[in-house]
């Protein structure tokens, strides 16, 4: 099938490339000529594991190409899909000017049938002003159809999660329209969610608001296993073997990031504020993930006596999570922000996201270096901060003998307890007891549970 994807995001760029591996006629268009260009030379613009080798094999089997102009692009194409960012407002909102230029050009430029699939993620009622933007601004009296096909991919490991999807949801308002989306997924072999536009919509949403929701919960976990001395890993492992609730998405940590959640648990609050609804259940999924970082910042604060001035603190990990580069509501990136702010000295080191992450957070008491023992040198605290594999895998007998200080802040409970306190760490994780027993603080019960199962009384 021939056709045409606007925006070459992560989602566009994705989508073109794995549209035209399953044997598809695909043009990519972006009004970014230097993005493109770099696309077609293999630089891609985001680091995504597979991508480049997809892009340049598609490109040389004349499967793929890539154009500026919208007109062009989408001439020949029978689905034209909307891959245009939809950044957060400053209320919370989606904001869908993109969405909306967008649309009044595929009107002004169309005349043939031609099924206008919305992939962006859109509040509920957006396909149906798309349609009407394009019907307001037709020069020629075409039919068309609008489509809500939402895309679940997870930044670096998005090429797999889009060839081997657990389902593809397409809301629709027209037979002919489906039939030409049944065609376009017939190699897919998990189910086609076939509803209406708004539940299309609103699968996106719920769906990412409630793995928010998942993690929040798992966050609340940690704070109680902390003080009630449990490990939150165990009770965890221990929930997701039963099926209904499964074992993904329990991992307690600093809480969630990226372009995604936060905007989308925000935009899904805002539309049922809109709807004079009170979703009290996002209200402090929002919440308890600020609070986790905060907690976090807390425990290293009061290991130093509740005074980090002076103290060199080394981060391992910048990106929102691993294996990208991206660093959009990066936990880390904030995180550092509030450990730098108590007038710590920062020493920062990310396998992929130290050049995106200078932009963010600028030069000023902070120190990049090139690999994790660069970072530790010296250093009174180590934070892992981002869950790489590669932090997993450091020898810490070195990291230790590098370090001027002995203690670990793990926020993504990434190491083994055991091993790094037989190397002489004092190791603070999340929803774990510590082997530290100083930073009990005011806000933890007059008892604080000893990992022998003793207790000690608040100092
Ligand atoms: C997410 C959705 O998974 C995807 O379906 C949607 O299309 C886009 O948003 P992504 O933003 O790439 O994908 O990241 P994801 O892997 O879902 O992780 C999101 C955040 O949650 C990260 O900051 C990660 O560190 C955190 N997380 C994830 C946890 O803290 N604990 C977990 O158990 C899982």
């Amino acid at each position: 099938m021939k056709l045409a994807i606007i925006g070459t995001g992560y989602i566009g760029l994705v989508g073109a490339a794995v549209f035209a591996d399953w044997g598809n006629e695909v043009i990519g268009i972006d009004i970014d000529l230097k993005k493109i260009e770099r696309i077609k030379s293999g630089d891609m613009p985001i680091y995504e594991p597979g991508l480049s080798e997809l892009v340049l094999n598609n490109i040389s089997a004349k499967r793929l190409d890539f154009t500026t102009s919208l007109p062009k692009g989408i001439k020949d194409a029978e689905v034209v899909f909307i891959c245009v960012g939809t950044p957060q407002g400053d209320d919370g909102s989606a904001n869908l000017n993109y969405v909306w230029s967008v649309a009044k050009e595929i009107g002004e430029n169309l005349d043939e049938y031609k099924v206008i699939v919305v992939k962006s993620t859109v509040p509920v009622g957006t396909n149906e002003r798309v349609k009407e933007i394009i019907k307001e601004n037709l020069k020629n009296n075409v039919r068309f159809d609008v489509v809500s096909n939402p895309e679940f991919l997870r930044e670096g490991s998005s090429i797999e999660d889009m060839q081997n999807t657990d389902r593809t949801v397409v809301g629709y308002d027209s037979e002919r329209a489906l039939k030409v989306m049944r065609k376009l997924y017939s190699s897919i072999e998990s189910p086609l969610v076939e509803c209406d536009l708004r539940s299309a919509e609103l699968i996106k949403y719920a769906s990412n608001a409630f793995l928010a929701t998942k993690i929040s919960f798992i966050n609340e976990i940690a704070q109680l296993c902390e003080k009630a001395g449990a490990n939150v890993q165990t009770v965890a492992k221990g929930m997701g073997l039963d099926k209904r609730i499964g074992n993904h998405f329990l991992n307690a940590g600093l809480g969630y990031g990226g372009s995604c959640f936060p905007k989308d648990v925000a935009a899904l609050y805002k539309t049922s504020t809109d709807m004079a609804y009170d979703f009290k259940l996002l209200r402090s999924v929002m919440e308890v993930n600020h609070r986790q970082r905060i907690n976090y910042v807390k425990k290293i604060e009061y290991s130093f006596g509740k005074n980090l001035s002076g103290k060199t603190v080394a981060c391992l990990g910048l990106a929102f999570k691993n294996n990208t580069d991206d660093i959009r509501e990066s936990v880390a990136i904030k995180t550092i922000r509030i450990i730098r702010g108590l007038g710590a000295k920062i020493k920062v080191y990310d396998p992929q996201a130290v050049e995106n992450a200078k932009n963010d957070l600028g030069l000023s008491n902070v120190e990049y270096t090139k690999n994790a023992y660069d970072c530790v040198k010296n250093a009174d605290a180590l934070c892992i901060l981002t869950e790489w594999e590669e932090f997993k895998l450091l020898d810490y007998k070195k990291v230790k003998s590098l370090m001027k200080g002995s203690k670990i802040f793990d926020g993504r409970n990434l190491l083994k307890q055991d091993e790094v306190e037989k190397l002489g760490f004092e190791y603070f994780a999340i929803g774990k007891i510590s082997n530290g027993l100083d930073i009990l603080d005011e806000e933890r019960p007059v008892y604080a549970i000893l990992r022998n199962g003793r207790r000690q009384k608040n100092k």
